[in-house]
């Protein structure tokens, strides 16, 4: 039988109580083949008692694995651009994730928040830019402490970078019924970085004349989100818009709780592909057993469909939308009073189990 290694993370905060959730859900849709887990305990607390978020060979540790799943890193005790550079970051950096893929939709049962909007009209992929950008960290700061200090934070755009964020961007929407991209700049104020992420659009464009192309730049594209969301399908942008955009996505979906990503390399291995929620710690709510695990178990389809196990995937997201269809259990975040782990045993007694149907 086949068998997969997976390493888990589930940091900090919720990111410990929504793994444990998807894990659960993971091992009922199991069932052609065997998932291992291993777990780490990195995060804030592995920091505030080694000084570390992860060991030093944190990366020789997880190459060996065929998928990370990640709950969620940061705790008021750390400052973040430790706790999610140290951690986060250096994973995605570090195994050139460069691609990361963040749906926007909405689940069956679940009210679109815009209310002159149906579930048809939100329908979107993000592919963000996850490895340069304004996210390289590269900079610095001088004269500190004092009134003259300056800061100064690089980003950096290569034509090598962009090219292949767009071209899956373009593969990605290839393969969907509306085949449309939508790429997001700012072009009207970033004259180099931008402006030639524009100029490679319109390269790479070339080779995809079946797939009809826009390019808005990111402010207008965010209000194009809430007035004409059934006008976008797949969407390309930087890392740090691409950042922003998808928490909006979140919003628009109902929740924060409920929007999942995907980190890939689609054209090379440095190390595994990792899959995560998008939303962080939640130290507002962390540690009551309320956070909505979808956007987790929704990231544990994606890691299975991206494992090559789709019937799995499908297992998951079709009990998954069971669930929410039947509009009897919500976690809080979205008007309910069901924990974490109700909503999760909910999901794991409607997915198929030791099943080896083949699904039309
Ligand atoms: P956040 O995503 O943690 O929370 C924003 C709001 O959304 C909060 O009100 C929270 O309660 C709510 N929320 C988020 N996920 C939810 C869920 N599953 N169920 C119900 N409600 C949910 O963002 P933040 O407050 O800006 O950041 C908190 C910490 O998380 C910070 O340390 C930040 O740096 C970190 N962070 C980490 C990641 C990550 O690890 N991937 C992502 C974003 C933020
Ligand atoms: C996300 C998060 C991270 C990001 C932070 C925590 C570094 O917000 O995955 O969306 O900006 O990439
Ligand atoms: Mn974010």
């Amino acid at each position: 039988m086949k068998s997969y290694r997976i390493a888990l993370i589930p940091g900090d905060g919720i990111g410990k109580e929504v793994v444990p959730a998807a894990v659960g859900v993971l091992k009922a849709a199991a069932s052609e083949f065997a998932l291992r887990f291993e777990q780490f305990d990195w995060g804030c607390e592995y920091y505030l008692r080694s000084g570390r978020m992860m060991p030093e060979q944190g990366l020789e540790q997880l190459r060996p694995f065929d998928a990370i799943f990640l709950g969620a890193i940061g705790h008021p005790s750390v400052p973040d651009h430790i706790s999610l550079r140290e951690l986060l970051l250096k994973i995605r950096f570090g195994f050139d994730l460069y691609a990361n893929l963040r749906p926007v939709e909405i689940l069956p049962g679940l009210e679109p928040p815009l209310r002159s909007k149906t579930a048809q009209d939100i329908h979107m992929l993000f592919v963000r830019e996850n490895t340069e950008g304004e996210y390289c960290g590269l900079g610095g700061r001088f004269k500190r402490g004092t009134d003259d200090e300056v800061a100064i934070q690089q980003a950096v755009f290569t034509r090598k970078g962009i090219t292949r964020i767009i071209r899956f961007a373009f593969e990605q929407a290839r393969r969907r019924p509306r085949k449309r991209l939508t790429s997001a700049t700012k072009s009207n104020a970033m004259q180099y970085s931008l402006v030639l992420w524009d100029e490679v659009l319109r390269e790479v464009a070339r080779d995809y004349p079946d797939v009809p192309v826009s390019n808005y730049h990111v402010d207008a594209l965010a209000a194009r989100m809430i007035n004409r969301p059934e006008t976008l399908d797949v969407v390309v942008a930087s890392n740090l818009f691409a950042d922003i955009l998808t928490d909006l996505g979140g919003a628009l979906q109902g929740s924060l709780g409920l929007a999942a990503s995907a980190n890939l390399n689609p054209t090379g291995r440095l190390g595994p592909p990792m899959f995560e929620p998008v939303h962080g710690s939640a130290p507002d709510i962390a540690g009551r057993g309320i956070a909505n695990p979808i956007a987790a178990i929704w990231a544990a389809a994606l890691m299975m469909e991206h494992l090559g196990e789709p019937l799995a995937s499908q297992r998951i997201m079709e009990a998954l939308k069971t669930v929410t269809a039947e509009a009897r259990i919500r976690t809080p975040d979205l008007g309910g009073k069901n924990t974490t782990e109700e909503f999760a045993a909910a999901v794991n007694e409607k997915t198929p189990k030791g099943t080896h149907r083949a699904r039309p």
